[in-house]
């Protein structure tokens, strides 16, 4: 995730772009730049850190020029750096670009490049995309735009300047998103509604595989077949808070709703009907995973509780044992590590001490070490031997949710990367596996569409006390997740238990009208919560379970139910935990607390 924003009209782009790029700073902040043409030339600026930076540079070399293009990186491919930053030129300095999104193809179409005598000078997957363009110019940048998008795969918003056509601003958009502001004599685009909000109120919304050809005369949405499209102008009525939301009133529930496109594109490249896993950023070999006898999974928090779904899923997948520890306890209780023992280290952040610390422990005693962090360039993926990145893009509220869920996906491919490698799992319930799992984001979408069920129950129960979650298997490691969201942001005192754990003392606590939420939906595992539900209902308990749906029995045994659409067991913490955030995030709201600042808590905790 990353914000683009581009200037055509009769005033200086240079302040018109940083200020665009200030708003849109929430979608990333690890680096920024602008490139802007004066006469026949493109002038770029840009590098590592927040938009302040970029201010000061800018202030010691001001640009001159009326067209230009900006960008916030949140880094996927490449670490946060001066030449990652975009915009990224071509080879002949004639084309800059800026991009948001994931360029799938980018390692095939930089071999081709090279191979035609092409240089690239960054590590970022974006690169391809000017240079692309620089080998399909022929004197029309419009065609060589759209020439060279039509041999990339991936998801991207682009803008595209060149200095032999100094007056035009190229962009195209796919499953990225861009818009096009329209002022007096000005044209803007940008990844989001905030950034031009100063300037005008009227917008195009694009489309998939819409181009946007922009000069001082006005704006031309082209299709891929160069027809030109007709658009109603969007008049904005939002306030520039709520736009900077995506209209949503905070940023959790924003954050909630885009995780059907950060479980999409955690997936993106990795897995792959018919392909075996490549994973870029993990070098350990076969023999490696062979050699591998113990697996510690380490890490705090809601990383922590992904973490315990790892464990489940690579014992099961992989056959191998997983403990899963929480890091401030590993790193003081002197764990047994040697050169055979692998540690999984989780953080969105990449920057928690105590997760940190542990990382270092095992080091030091001959563990190889994965990271698993939302973060690139952090100082957990620096450190681990191996990187496998979530790509969630940046996130705000202080309790994770699209964090988690694309920390769950990271557990899923590594132990399908690794039951490849130990071919633990026939090639057929490979595909079978891999064609379930890609069915996740439109099922998310689907479990949030269903989402008054949980507002309802959440307007019920609101003045609650204390809540226990039970669950078994990886339900039991989603009702720890569940339990922590609802203390996290509406201070509810509560509880998560394994459902067997239910009779060596928390049945105790049940009494009339106790709200007790239950996960079933691991098939195995049914019957036995069915029993758990019976003994708290009984005692009068007010049920909530969510299982798959047609899961009869369920209904039957309890008042409310959130039904979720079927998958593979083994995926159900994705979608299973969406309702246990909203269900946290409508009480939290009904109470009148602050969802994304909760008191006492921080985003990153970097002290111990
Ligand atoms: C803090 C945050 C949690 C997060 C935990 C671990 O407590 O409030 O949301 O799960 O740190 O953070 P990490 O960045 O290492 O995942």
């Amino acid at each position: 995730m990353c914000g683009i924003v581009g200037f055509v009209g009769k005033k200086q782009a240079s302040s018109i772009l940083v200020e665009g790029l200030s708003k849109l700073e929430y979608r990333g902040y690890d680096s920024a730049g602008v490139a802007i043409i004066d006469n026949d030339h493109i002038n770029v600026v840009k590098c590592k850190g927040r938009l302040k930076n970029l201010e000061n540079k800018l202030s010691e070399h001001p640009l001159k020029g009326i067209v230009g293009i900006g960008h916030t990186r949140w880094a996927t491919h490449g670490k946060p750096s001066d030449l990652n930053a975009h915009p990224h030129n071509s080879q002949d300095g004639t084309i800059s670009v800026v991009h948001n999104g994931i360029i799938e193809n980018y390692v095939q179409l930089r071999e081709w490049l090279t191979s035609k005598g092409y240089k690239f000078v960054s590590e970022t997957d974006t690169e391809v995309i000017p240079q692309l363009i620089e080998y399909f110019y022929k004197g029309d940048i419009v065609e060589a735009v759209m020439r060279a998008i039509s041999k990339i795969k991936g998801s991207y918003a682009v803008g595209v300047i060149c200095s032999k056509e100094p007056g035009k601003l190229v962009a195209v958009r796919k499953d990225s998103p861009l818009i096009v502001g329209l002022g007096k004599d000005e044209y803007y685009i940008a990844s989001d509604i905030p950034a031009v909000l100063n300037h005008t109120r009227d917008i195009y919304l694009l489309n998939d595989n819409e181009f946007v050809v922009i000069t001082k005369d006005g704006v031309k949405l082209l299709s891929e077949d160069k027809k030109e499209i007709k658009r109603d102008v969007y008049h904005v009525t939002w306030s520039a808070n709520a736009a900077e939301k995506g209209g949503f009133d905070h940023f959790m529930m924003k954050e909630i709703h885009e995780q059907p496109k950060a479980i999409k594109d955690t997936m993106t490249s990795r897995i792959m009907p018919g392909k075996p896993i490549t994973l870029d950023d993990i070098k350990i070999t076969k023999e490696q995973i062979k050699n591998i006898n113990k697996i510690y999974i380490v890490a705090c928090g809601t990383a922590y509780h992904a973490g315990i779904v790892g464990k489940y899923v690579i014992e099961k997948l992989v056959r191998m044992p997983v403990e899963v520890d929480i890091a401030s306890e590993f790193r003081y209780r002197n764990p047994i590590i040697d050169e055979k023992t692998l540690m999984i280290i989780i953080s969105q952040s990449g920057e928690t001490a105590d997760t940190l610390a542990a990382l270092r422990e095992a080091k030091a005693q001959g563990a190889r070490v994965i990271a698993i962090t939302n973060v690139v360039g952090s100082s957990v993926s620096r450190e681990a031997d191996d990187v496998l990145y979530t790509w969630a893009g940046p996130e705000i509220a202080v309790a994770s949710t699209k964090a988690y869920v694309t920390q769950l996906i990271a557990m899923y491919i590594i132990a399908l990367f690794f039951a490849q490698h130990k071919g633990t799992i026939s090639e057929e319930k490979m595909e079978e596996i891999k064609k379930d799992m890609l069915t996740l984001p439109i099922k998310a979408e689907e479990v949030l569409s269903n989402k008054d069920i949980i507002q309802e129950f959440a307007e019920k129960i609101y003045k609650e006390q204390d809540v226990f979650f039970l669950g078994r298997g990886l339900d039991y490691a989603v009702a720890l997740e569940g339990s922590l969201k609802l203390k996290e942001i509406s201070y509810i005192h509560s509880e998560a238990y394994a459902g067997g754990e239910l009779k060596h003392g928390p049945i105790a606590l049940i009494e009339d009208g106790t709200v007790v939420i239950v996960g079933a939906t691991q098939g195995y595992l049914v019957e036995k919560m069915i029993s758990n539900i019976k003994e708290v209902t009984t005692r009068g308990a007010n049920v909530l379970a969510f299982a798959f749906e047609g899961s009869d029995e369920v209904s039957k045994a309890v008042d409310s139910v959130m039904y979720l659409p079927k998958v593979n067991d083994i995926f159900a913490p994705v979608l299973s935990v969406i309702p246990l955030q909203l269900l946290a995030y409508y009480i939290s709201i009904k109470k009148g607390c602050d969802v994304d600042k909760p008191r006492n808590l921080a985003k990153s905790v970097t002290v111990e």
